[in-house]
């Protein structure tokens, strides 16, 4: 069992209507100019943004707004908004939508009060704390960004997708209406429930298998985003079903499912390159490529992977067979996937064959040119992430 921190300040408001109340919750947290930043126009036909501004005027706020974030979120615009920031003196910030928003606001948080280019943090040459204070109205359950310490940015020359974390990015407070995310089309509430339960999957494969109240939190919660997304992609105005993956979305990424594990996040790091080089989405790259990794690490850890497959997937354990069972769960998990019309593998993901060329590309750029590593449970070298890549194209 690790030793461990866990840190999650995010003043959290649940439940219809709660948007409203964004204007209060600014002032309590001292802001008096604020930037609103939105992403390619849901927020603006649903008219959730209307409602946010208005509520921020009910209470004498000033406020400028910025849309235009697109998922895998680039620095050119996190650039703009930094010196739209410093411009009109901007000392709040309001993320309108997704993990993409939140990420793009929490990236300007750090660049305003930095000298340099804010690119900086995501490529290690500058490790500064100093942000303006940040919020959000969530708008998809999936990359638990609003109350995680992570921000994950794509830089628009070269496609490198890279990511920064901080406690100083946790936000203040995160707004989280279910009722927001009916409007939600069917991949992306497919790709955002594969997201939030590989968060917890990267913190569950790890070493340390000793922490039993993590694992079962985190099995649990695995399960329960398994019933629910089945049932709202029949039923996308399901309250109840809708409200449990919201909740779920942002505990299996604060860091509550990993207490006591070390965690692996190899899958994270291989699928950053896949969505950096391909602009997919984040959460159907992860599930392209899970199996592969999961098939290529089963043997550091069989007896977890066998829990997993009983306690999650529902697998008979054959107790003389560990690596049967494992493996068992692992067809399970694709099958899920697949029922949920996520890819399993890379071609069904980006509609081609990949090349050996991209594929040594997307491994030189995960393994910094061969400097360094991914993944805990097995560490990844260079020659490894070309093997999964290959057993996932
Ligand atoms: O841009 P708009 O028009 O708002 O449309 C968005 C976008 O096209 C749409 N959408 C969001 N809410 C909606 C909606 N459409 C209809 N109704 C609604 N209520 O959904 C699309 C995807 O949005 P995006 O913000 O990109 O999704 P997500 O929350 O999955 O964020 C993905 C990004 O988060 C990063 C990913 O790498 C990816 O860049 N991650 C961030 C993490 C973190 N900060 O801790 C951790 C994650 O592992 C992940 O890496
Ligand atoms: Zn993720």
């Amino acid at each position: 069992m690790q030793s461990f921190k866990y840190y999650a300040p995010t003043h959290v408001v649940f439940g219809p209507e709660t948007e409203q109340q964004v204007g209060k919750l600014v002032k309590k947290y001292g802001g008096t100019k604020v930037l609103v930043h939105y992403g390619g126009g849901s927020v603006v036909r649903s008219g959730l943004l209307d409602r946010v501004c208005k509520s921020l005027e009910a209470e004498g706020i000033a406020y400028v707004k910025l849309g235009g974030v697109v998922p895998n979120p680039r620095v050119s615009l996190v650039r703009e908004g930094i010196e739209l920031c410093r411009k009109e003196g901007v000392d709040f910030l309001l993320a309108v939508g997704g993990g993409s928003v939140i990420d793009s606001m929490k990236a300007m948080s750090v660049g305003v009060p930095y000298k340099g280019d804010v690119w900086d943090f995501y490529t290690r040459k500058a490790f500064d704390k100093e942000c303006l204070p940040t919020s959000c109205v969530l708008t998809i359950p999936a990359a638990g960004s609003e109350m995680s310490d992570g921000s994950v940015i794509t830089n628009d020359e070269g496609g490198l997708k890279k990511d920064y974390c901080i406690d100083e990015f946790r936000c203040k407070f995160s707004i989280l209406n279910p009722v927001l995310t009916y409007t939600l089309p069917a991949w992306q509430t497919a790709c955002g429930a594969t997201d939030m339960m590989m968060h917890t999957q990267e913190r569950y494969f790890s070493k340390d298998d000793d922490m039993d109240i993590t694992d079962n939190i985190a099995e649990a919660s695995i399960r329960t985003v398994m019933n629910s997304v089945k049932i709202v992609l029949k039923e996308p105005e399901n309250y109840r079903h809708r409200a449990q993956l919201m909740w779920a979305g942002s505990l299996m990424h604060n860091d509550l499912t990993g207490c006591g594990t070390s965690g692996d996040w190899a899958t994270h790091n291989l699928e950053h390159e896949l969505s950096g080089m391909f602009d997919v989405s984040h959460g159907a790259g992860l599930a392209a490529l899970w199996g592969s990794w999961a098939r290529y690490v089963l043997n550091e850890n069989p007896t977890r992977f066998a829990r997993f497959a009983v306690n999650v997937l529902g697998v008979q354990n054959d107790f003389n067979d560990t690596i049967g069972t494992a493996l068992r769960g692992i067809e399970k998990m694709e099958e899920f996937y697949r029922s949920i019309g996520m890819p399993t593998n890379i071609k069904e993901l980006i509609g081609k064959d990949i090349t050996d060329a991209e594929i040594e590309e997307m491994a030189d750029k995960c393994s910094n040119y061969g400097t360094s590593t991914v993944g805990a449970l097995k560490v990844l070298t260079r020659e490894d992430m070309v093997n999964i890549y290959k057993m996932a194209r």
